[in-house]
């Protein structure tokens, strides 16, 4: 079950989404562990933003009888995670839906400004005629998922949705505000950053928690 807490935010409340996002945000919780939960989460949360595919029926024959049965409509989605702690849930993602296409979208925040600055943009050719699901653990300022969305639209991509792990009350105004038609899938909203932009209490840097950086 999902619920809406702020306009255009889905909150994953399921309780194995919760307890695990409990365990990450323990400091004492181990990379190994983080990546195995980040990747179990995000297997979660797409089957929450995936709820709503529109479907086709096509014929087919059971071993039994001809039936007419459902299948998801249209070309296969696009998982777009952002580097480089996307990829930590697009893995799980992944697990769900195989068959999904990956477009890597490289964008940094400027230690400074915060803002999003991008060195890396590879997606499929036919990227504007597919469902894109933007992934990033922490949607912290909004300012990247802002960058991001703003490169896949010049693409022409239309038809968007977001997923996070963590998202802050700040990042969701930000990102609503640039991109009202996208919506958010998470599964907690955090109410504040702090002076260098993390999300309060948060879970600390996801990227140096997911690949044992730091
Ligand atoms: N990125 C992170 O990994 N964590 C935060 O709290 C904010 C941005």
């Amino acid at each position: 079950m999902s619920t809406q807490s702020l306009p255009g935010v889905t909150v994953v409340d399921h309780p194995l989404v919760q307890h695990k996002l409990t365990l990450m945000r323990d400091k004492e919780t181990s990379t190994k562990t983080f990546r195995a939960l980040m990747r179990e989460t995000a297997t979660l949360i797409c089957y929450e933003v995936t709820r709503q595919l529109s479907m086709d029926e096509v014929e087919i024959q059971t071993p039994v009888a001809p039936t007419r049965a459902k299948v998801i409509a249209g070309k296969k989605l696009v998982f777009a995670p952002i580097l480089r702690a996307g990829l930590g849930m697009a893995e799980g993602m992944l697990d769900l839906v195989p068959a999904a296409r990956v477009a890597h979208i490289g964008l940094y925040r400027d230690p400074e400004t915060l803002e999003a600055v991008e060195y890396y943009f590879k997606t499929p050719e036919d990227i504007a005629d597919r469902l894109v699901i933007v992934v990033d653990p922490m949607l912290a300022t909004g300012h990247t998922a802002v960058a991001a969305i703003d490169l896949l639209k010049k693409r022409g991509v239309r038809d968007l949705r977001f997923v996070c792990l963590l998202a802050s009350v700040p990042g969701v105004e930000t990102l609503r505000a640039a991109h009202p038609d996208v919506e958010i899938w998470t599964a907690a909203v955090d109410p504040q950053l702090n002076d260098h932009g993390y999300i309060v209490p948060g879970l600390g840097d996801a990227g140096d928690r997911t690949f044992g950086t730091r």
